[in-house]
């Protein structure tokens, strides 16, 4: 039976950018002979209007059932006054929850054509491609016990910080399975100086590693220098893995050594199902973008490159991501902008599907 997909598009630029992934999947239908079963449903606010909840318990069902998510973006000022258990995000965060999605991927990839739009040199940033692994269900996000309590006659914030050892054990693997379709080499990056659950991330990945993936490179580093260093030479790393805290920070930095929020895509991975491959939810990093929604404005090529991860992770087509990666970046080497990415003057921005009907010219020439 062909792979199947389930498309939620979501809310403001969501259902836009998602359009234009629309057509790359189809292109890959009539071209490439490649059929996927694509399901479409409601997620965040436009759940909300439709069934009073962000996520339905059969879009749910669904999304277990599926090979792979692909999320548009959930949100937008019509909901902010909506109370806690029905607002857009909790849609999103029920899928992370009930997949249980664990290992977060989040590539900081340059294209050449964009280097000069990093705050860095371009020496430092172009052809830049890594990704930051980084645990999303535990750690002090979410470790016990926590809240805000009084002490004596002033009150104390308390989160804590804990890691099992199978949670650490099954974010390293799914690391090292990534580095293996890659460079080959990851970065653990703790504090061990200072944390005892930083021995212990550290003492794990290293026995995975000699037990399971002995030819992967492995290295440690503690997050504070991986931080100067990822500013430093970014280069230098592969993969890199890292708790869930870190992650959050070093992600975001990592993400704008390259430049737009329009760019970058993501995929949150899970347990291996029964055909081998991880549970998966791919999104672009953006949000739904209120401020843009409805004008044509946004950038697809974070959802479109979210696409490409899912060819890559989910269904084993690392030659037809490679394809579509190298037709966003030929795109943006002839100089097609969409007005997030205008820096040089003269530029004219073209819409969100003038930069599709760009991306399916240059599959049609690949
Ligand atoms: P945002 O990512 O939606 O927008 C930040 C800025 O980047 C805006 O100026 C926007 O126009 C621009 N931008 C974002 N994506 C773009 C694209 N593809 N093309 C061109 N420009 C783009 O973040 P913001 O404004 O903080 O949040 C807006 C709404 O989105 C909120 O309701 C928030 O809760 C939600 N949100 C949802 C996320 C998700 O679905 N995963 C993630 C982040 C925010
Ligand atoms: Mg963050």
């Amino acid at each position: 039976s062909n792979p199947s997909l389930l498309i939620l598009p979501g809310d403001g630029i969501g259902p836009e950018v998602m359009a234009e992934v629309r057509r790359v999947i189809d292109w890959y239908g009539d071209k490439r002979g490649l059929q996927f079963d694509v399901s479409e449903d409601l997620v965040g606010g436009a759940a909300y209007d439709k069934h009073g909840v962000p996520l339905s318990d059969e879009t749910m069902e669904k999304a277990q059932e599926v090979d792979a998510v692909l999320l548009g973006a959930v949100g937008g000022p019509k909901y902010d006054d909506l109370d806690f258990s029905v607002k857009p995000e909790r849609g999103l965060l029920r899928l992370r929850k009930e997949m249980d999605l664990y290992s977060n991927l989040r590539p900081a990839q340059c294209f050449d054509a964009l280097a000069d739009f990093s705050s860095l040199k371009r020496d430092v940033v172009a052809g830049l491609d890594i990704v930051i692994v980084r645990e999303l269900t535990s750690g002090i996000y979410f470790g016990e016990p926590r809240g805000i309590i009084t002490e004596g006659n002033e009150r104390v914030g308390i989160n804590t910080q804990r890691y099992t050892e199978s949670e650490i054990e099954r974010v390293a693997r799914s690391a090292f399975e990534l580095a293996k379709r890659r460079g080959n080499k990851v970065c653990s990056m703790e504090k061990a100086n200072v944390m005892e659950s930083g021995i212990l991330w550290r003492e794990v990945v290293q026995k995975i590693h000699d037990d399971e993936y002995p030819d992967v490179e492995l290295s440690h580093m503690y997050a504070d220098a991986g931080a100067m260093q990822l500013c430093r030479w970014p280069k230098q790393f592969d993969v890199i893995v890292t708790d869930n805290l870190f992650g959050d920070l070093l992600s975001d930095a990592a993400a704008m050594l390259t430049g737009s929020l329009g760019m970058l895509p993501s995929a949150s991975l899970g347990a291996p199902m029964a055909n081998g491959r991880p549970k998966a939810l791919y999104e672009p990093v953006h949000g739904s973008a209120p401020d843009i929604a409805g004008q044509g404005k946004a950038n697809p090529i974070a959802c479109i490159l979210s696409f490409a991860m899912a060819l890559r992770y989910s269904f084993d087509l690392g030659d037809e991501a490679k394809r579509l990666e190298d037709a966003v970046e030929k795109v943006l080497a002839d100089g097609v902008r969409t007005a997030d990415l205008l820096g040089e003057e003269g530029v004219q921005p073209v819409t969100t599907s003038q930069m599709g009907d760009a991306i399916l010219k240059a599959l049609d020439d690949s």
